[in-house]
């Protein structure tokens, strides 16, 4: 079997021209979606994702503010510019980027936004609302993996679902929501004994490992939709986690990376500002 393409390209365009269309909407009513992002100190992957926020803020007709701070800033310095974000009526959405310089708490500065300005999904407010399957703000790039899981077209219930990678940004949300959608989940990580033996049972299989051509084709059942969250820069090229040219032999479905689920990062990121901003006028 040769996969189908899931085409983040295509997709998160399409995603984008609509949030624009509701952007210009909201706009005629007087409100425009306003995205602040912190970025402190000048880690080189970091400059170019706050970029490509910067410019889908553009694209779709946001508002977007970068606030630049220096890499020895301080938690109280931090703590307070999202304080004074908090309280600007013309900011719907806050994103500190992430990972922050070692000496800074990360889970304090994302505890100091308020949730529904929260447009990551990494308060714990809005991680504990995603467990206990209540609405919130759900984390940027597993909601766009299980965009492209569903436009697959595949009922999911009672598939078997396999998520690589337990991380609080990526791992764990995946796997909520893939229970959400009635998957049989499981979470592997590296510690994870036998791995190939949980990945080869896996309908839906998601890599989220931080690896270079991790998942390999023996690891991948035929007809299995393979989702890549990898992003992992080697001699210069961008590769994701899965050896895409032999997985694809194999899958029904698969994300290439570049192209694939960073795409839909951004897409989401911009569709959960435009909610926040949508909230505020539903709330007057
Ligand atoms: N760093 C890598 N991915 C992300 C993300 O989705 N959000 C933030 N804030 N930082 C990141």
């Amino acid at each position: 079997m040769t996969a189908k393409i899931l085409d983040g390209k295509v997709m998160s365009a399409e995603l984008k021209a609509e949030i624009a269309r509701k952007t210009e909407e909201l706009k005629k009513r007087g409100v425009t979606p306003g995205l602040a992002v912190i970025l402190v100190g000048n880690d080189p992957a970091s400059e170019i994702y706050v970029r490509n926020k910067g410019n889908g803020c553009e694209e779709t007709g946001m508002l977007s503010r970068t606030i630049r701070m220096d890499g020895d800033t301080t938690q109280e310095a931090l703590e307070a510019e999202i304080d004074r974000l908090n309280a600007d009526s013309a900011i719907h959405g806050i994103l500190v980027q992430l990972p922050l310089p070692k000496h800074l708490d990360e889970q304090a500065a994302l505890a100091r936004i308020l949730p529904e300005k929260d447009v990551d999904g990494f308060h714990l407010i809005n991680a504990g609302r995603l467990m206990t399957g209540n609405p919130g703000v759900t984390a940027c790039t597993p909601k766009g993996a299980l965009y492209m899981i569903k436009s697959t077209g595949v009922d999911l219930t009672g598939k078997e679902a396999v998520v690589i990678g337990r991380s609080n940004i990526v791992g764990k949300p995946m796997a909520m929501l893939l229970l959400q959608e009635n998957c049989t989940v499981t979470i592997c990580h590296s510690r994870t004994q036998n791995l190939a033996e949980h990945t080869r049972r896996a309908d839906i299989l998601v890599a989220a490992v931080g690896k270079a051509g991790f998942v390999t084709a023996d690891m991948v059942k035929d007809g299995a939709i393979v989702i890549d969250v990898g992003i992992n820069r080697v001699d210069g090229k961008v590769r994701g986690d899965v050896d895409f040219d032999a997985v694809k032999e194999k899958a029904s479905w698969i994300t290439p990376v570049p192209g694939g689920v960073g795409r839909m990062t951004i897409a989401m990121l911009l569709a959960n500002t435009l909610e926040a901003a949508e909230r505020t006028l539903s709330r007057d």
